[in-house]
């Protein structure tokens, strides 16, 4: 007998301006000494100034340090070399920073932290993974959701595939969500990663599992993100508008505890194979999986429409579906997120190494329908 399984045990602060918390919350947690563990990019920008000036000035003496060497798809070595850093320095802690690669790369150093001889592909173990240091979470983008998950996706050296380390005490102990942080984050990537989120929303909400709760989180996620979304887009200093969207990034990941779905399998052998944006690939791959499913559960789309605003509870299945489909075709075009996979460099001949890797990837496990290989690559197909 297997049973449900409900916890949304992520402590957050939130609001503009949180980040002046920072300093106070790492010394309530312990931290007296802690890794910045973030990106190259980031280091550059006004977001990473304004974390340092949180921390207090950096002199001789300073009391925390960075790693800024993390990849977009992060790999192996960069755990490694961000553990190794910790190590070096004596630190305490972790604040990961950034979009979703730092924040899963911050999270999983300190597996390595505890236990250097770690073997990534061998991670599911029965091990007691009690006592990591201490992370605080800062996200960036809004859209992996990856502060308040409990697993880390690392490209594995071995197989170059994505690796999903899962774990509770993954959990970061504190997230600070501070739409300031964000607001410099160019239309592009906000449309992206904002897609993320609400693929999230909409794969967890229509997963099978009993899951009210998530249930329940995912369909307002989806109010917030059809709202806030192209507000976000058109206007980058619109506070508001990019709050509404760190909280429903946020809800998306926990509402994804449900699992994903068919949409999130098409989408990561993109990234791994072609190097495309984890949240474009799913934006690129939603409308033909959403088609897919509705096609063979109908009607599972319609409280997603209503979600959405739309007027679908008294429709027929078919109408709903239809209806929820179009809505979200056109809200991804307003943001510019209907263009095909080819025109990002997807070519006919990878397709079969895509589909091999689809078929592999778990999240398709848990779609509302069963997925073959050759869904996959008509599907892939559909949107080449
Ligand atoms: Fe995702």
């Amino acid at each position: 007998m297997s049973f449900a399984n409900f916890s949304f045990p992520t402590p957050t602060l939130y609001g503009p301006g949180a980040i002046s918390e920072l300093a106070t919350r790492c010394k309530r947690l312990s931290m007296l000494r802690p890794l910045v563990v973030t990106d190259g990019g980031l280091v550059k920008t006004a977001t990473f100034q304004a974390v340092t000036e949180a921390l207090g000035a950096a002199g001789k003496d300073r009391d925390w340090f960075v790693y800024s060497g993390v990849h977009p798809n992060p790999v192996e070595q960069d755990v490694r070399d961000a553990a190794q850093c910790y190590r070096d320095h004596g630190c305490d802690g972790v604040i990961a920073l950034g979009g979703g690669s730092p924040l899963d790369v911050g999270k999983a150093a300190r597996l390595l932290v505890k236990r250097p001889k770690l073997d990534f592909a061998r991670f599911y173990d029965e091990s007691d993974w009690s006592g990591l240091s201490p992370c605080i979470a800062i996200p960036t983008t809004a859209g992996t959701g990856s502060e308040v998950g409990r697993s880390s996706v690392i490209t594995l050296d071995t197989t170059h595939r994505k690796a999903v380390l899962f774990h509770p005490e993954l959990l970061a102990k504190l997230v600070i969500l501070d739409p300031q942080l964000t607001v410099s984050l160019p239309p592009k990537l906000t449309a992206a990663t904002g897609a993320d989120a609400l693929t999230h929303c909409i794969e967890s909400f229509t997963c099978p599992q009993f899951h009210p709760m998530c249930d329940g989180i995912a369909l307002e996620g989806i109010r917030l993100i059809v709202d806030a979304l192209p507000r976000a887009y058109a206007k980058g200093d619109d506070i508001e508008a990019r709050g509404h969207m760190l909280v429903a990034a946020a809800m998306g990941a926990v509402a994804f505890q449900k699992d994903l779905g068919v949409v999130h399998s098409l989408a990561h052998p993109l990234s791994t194979i072609c190097g495309m944006h984890h949240g474009l690939a799913n934006a690129l791959c939603l409308v033909a999986g959403m088609k897919f499913c509705a096609a063979r559960k109908p009607g599972i789309y319609r409280r997603v429409g209503s979600a959405c605003g739309l007027e679908v509870l008294k429709c027929s299945d078919a109408d709903a579906d239809q209806k929820t489909i179009a809505f979200v075709a056109d809200f991804l075009a307003r943001i510019g997120l209907n263009t095909r996979l080819g025109g990002h460099g997807v070519k006919r001949d990878q397709l079969d190494a895509l589909v091999a890797q689809a078929v592999d990837d778990p999240c398709h496990k848990t779609n509302v329908v069963p997925v073959s290989a050759d869904d996959f690559r008509n599907l892939y197909l559909d949107v080449l």
